[in-house]
């Protein structure tokens, strides 16, 4: 059996290892009954890195994800690290990772899925059939920007800074991301800042314009300010295709999208970097965190990691019949009315992570009978 690429699986901490062992099911599930087969490398990052060598991302693991077609990703951080310095903060080992490895693009959806627009905390009729997909940029702004940090200015006052800033490169880069993406939708383009109070912001609505002009103009831009796109979000959802937007403003309405398909534990995202001769450095990952509350306690909804996986399959080796078999896996237990506890429903049966992994798998073997 030949295999297909090289794939790094970071399970991280909390609930992380939990549902990426139910991923784990799917991988060999494939090896088995579709051919596909990984070469799989595992690796520590955050928390339980930390504990194992003193740093969030040893300089090996960071070498195995540079080495790695993509690279799967649980979630980082948990009580037990909060009073790290900031350099040893799980949080750094994933900035870490982004940031040498290029992720410039990072896709977040938000869809929607029937069986759950009953989990919403919007009507039912504002979010039926959403799907829409943020594109964040992940590399630049206020997250990376200098100068930053905390000094003593005297008299007992300090002053903490950081800084906001982009370049026409990185501007355009994930603009013309946003755009490619929107060509296989909806073909619409919302660009959020706020260039009514900021330059940076300005400069982000004037590159995002002259990129649209010069390459896409026969599809449709529009550009809202990043406070009105949070409140439209809970208006009107489904006015949007793709919004791309900048670091912090990403990080923020990603969030609130998130929170309009009913669970945070449905959703998969994909971090990008630039497309060349030697393929495209990707990493997938839950958008939801490591969930220290209910970590160990074999409850968590690994289903938002599976459906990064099937991202994966399909954004780093065009795999699309096997991503729409594990979405459809996806959908078909949900119909079937399996729950884990955060999407639990009445009516509903509420199961355990494995129990979701079990369900998942009987669905796929129904797919090929
Ligand atoms: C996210 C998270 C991260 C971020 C944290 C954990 C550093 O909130 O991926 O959205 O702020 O980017
Ligand atoms: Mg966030």
């Amino acid at each position: 059996m030949a295999q297909i690429g090289k794939l790094l699986l970071l399970p991280g901490d909390g609930i992380g290892p939990e549902v990426m062992a139910q991923v784990r099911r799917l991988i060999d599930w494939l090896a088995t009954h579709r051919d596909v087969q990984f070469a799989i490398e595992e690796g520590l990052i955050g928390g339980s890195a930390y504990d194992d060598c003193g740093a969030p991302l040893s300089d090996a693991t960071m070498a195995s994800a540079m080495a790695a077609d993509a690279v799967l990703l649980g979630a980082v951080g948990g009580p037990k690290w909060d009073a790290l310095p900031f350099d040893k903060k799980p949080e750094r080992g994933l900035l870490r990772i982004r940031k040498e490895m290029g992720l410039f693009a990072n896709l977040r959806p938000a869809i929607v899925f029937d069986a759950l627009a009953d989990a919403s905390s919007l009507k039912r009729d504002r979010v039926e059939g959403l799907d829409i997909l943020i594109v964040r940029e992940l590399t630049g702004g206020i997250y990376f920007g200098e100068p930053k940090g905390i000094e003593d200015i005297g008299g007992g006052q300090r002053r903490g800074v950081n800084t906001q800033v982009y370049t026409t490169e990185e501007i355009v880069r994930v603009g013309r991301v946003a755009f490619e993406l929107a060509k296989k939708r909806g073909r619409r383009v919302c660009s959020v800042e706020k260039s009514n109070v900021m330059e940076s912001g300005l400069l982000w609505r004037e590159e995002i314009t002259k990129l649209h002009g010069a390459e896409y103009a026969d599809m449709e831009l529009a550009h809202m300010y990043a406070d009105n796109c949070a409140m439209q979000l809970v208006r009107a959802p489904k006015q949007f295709d793709v919004i791309v937007t900048d670091n912090l403003f990403g990080d923020m309405l990603s969030d609130e999208a998130a929170m309009l398909t009913g669970s945070l534990g449905m959703l998969p995202s994909a971090s990008l970097g630039q497309a060349d001769a030697g393929g495209r450095k990707a990493l997938y990952e839950p958008v939801h965190g490591s969930a220290p509350d209910i970590a160990g306690q074999g409850i968590a909804n690994p289903l938002a990691t599976v459906l990064s996986f099937a991202m994966l399959l399909r954004y780093s080796f065009d795999r699309q019949a096997e991503a729409d078999a594990i979405e459809a896996a996806v959908r078909d237990v949900l119909d079937g009315g399996m729950r884990t506890a955060d999407i639990l429903q009445p009516g509903m049966a509420k199961v355990s992570t494995s129990v979701m992994g079990d369900a998942l798998l009987r669905a796929l073997d129904k797919g090929i009978a």
